[in-house]
């Protein structure tokens, strides 16, 4: 008959599930409020006495200078490890060598985290993402507190370390 014209009506949108496939983390908490989580982050960070002076040596004045680069960047690592759409290909462990952080840093990095994730999203959102951080930490802090050789600018035990952003996140 002509079913045809009527079974062309539904539409496939960008957020549409396929049949029996679950959202992933990226999916439920959306791009637009990941973004905004970054960048009330980061504002949140520049105004703590203990992390931005790291980050100003690092990016400089927030929110200019570098920052618009920087969260770029970490918004296409958090859409990895939420399994969103993402062409990040850093490596987040080396890039947290020599910035002469300590485990207090990271405390704190993650008191900030958790406010800000409380105040931006919902509970099982915000909770996935802390817990996504608190065992990415674990990793982030054996590279940040590593001494490098001299030379190879790496520590020679995770010199060969080439973690890509979603198995990182699995650690
Ligand atoms: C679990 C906690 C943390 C996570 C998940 C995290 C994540 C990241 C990621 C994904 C990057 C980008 C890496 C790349 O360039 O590809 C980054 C860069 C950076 N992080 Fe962290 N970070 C954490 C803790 C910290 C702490 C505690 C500090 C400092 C007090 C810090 C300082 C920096 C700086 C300065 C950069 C820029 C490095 C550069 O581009 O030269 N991070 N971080």
């Amino acid at each position: 008959m002509n079913g045809g014209e009527h079974s062309q009506g539904t539409v496939a949108g960008p957020t549409l599930q396929l049949a029996g496939s679950e959202p992933t983390l990226f999916d439920r908490i959306g791009e637009e409020a990941l973004r905004r989580v970054l960048w009330q982050f980061y504002a949140r960070v520049m105004d703590d006495p203990d992390l931005a002076p790291v980050f100003r040596r690092r990016i400089g004045p927030f929110p200019g200078a570098g920052w618009p680069l920087h969260i770029a960047r970490l918004e296409g690592f958090w859409r990895a490890v939420t399994h969103g759409p993402s062409a990040y290909r850093g490596q987040p462990g080396p890039a947290h060598q020599g910035l002469g952080i300590c485990s207090a840093q990271f405390d704190r990095w993650l008191a900030l985290w958790e406010e800000t994730l409380q105040g931006q999203l919902p509970p099982a959102e915000a909770g996935d993402l802390l817990q996504l951080a608190r065992r990415m930490r674990v990793t982030l802090e054996r590279f940040a507190l590593a001494p490098a050789p001299q030379g190879t600018g790496r520590p020679a035990n995770l010199r060969r370390s080439g973690l890509v952003a979603r198995s990182f996140a699995s650690l």
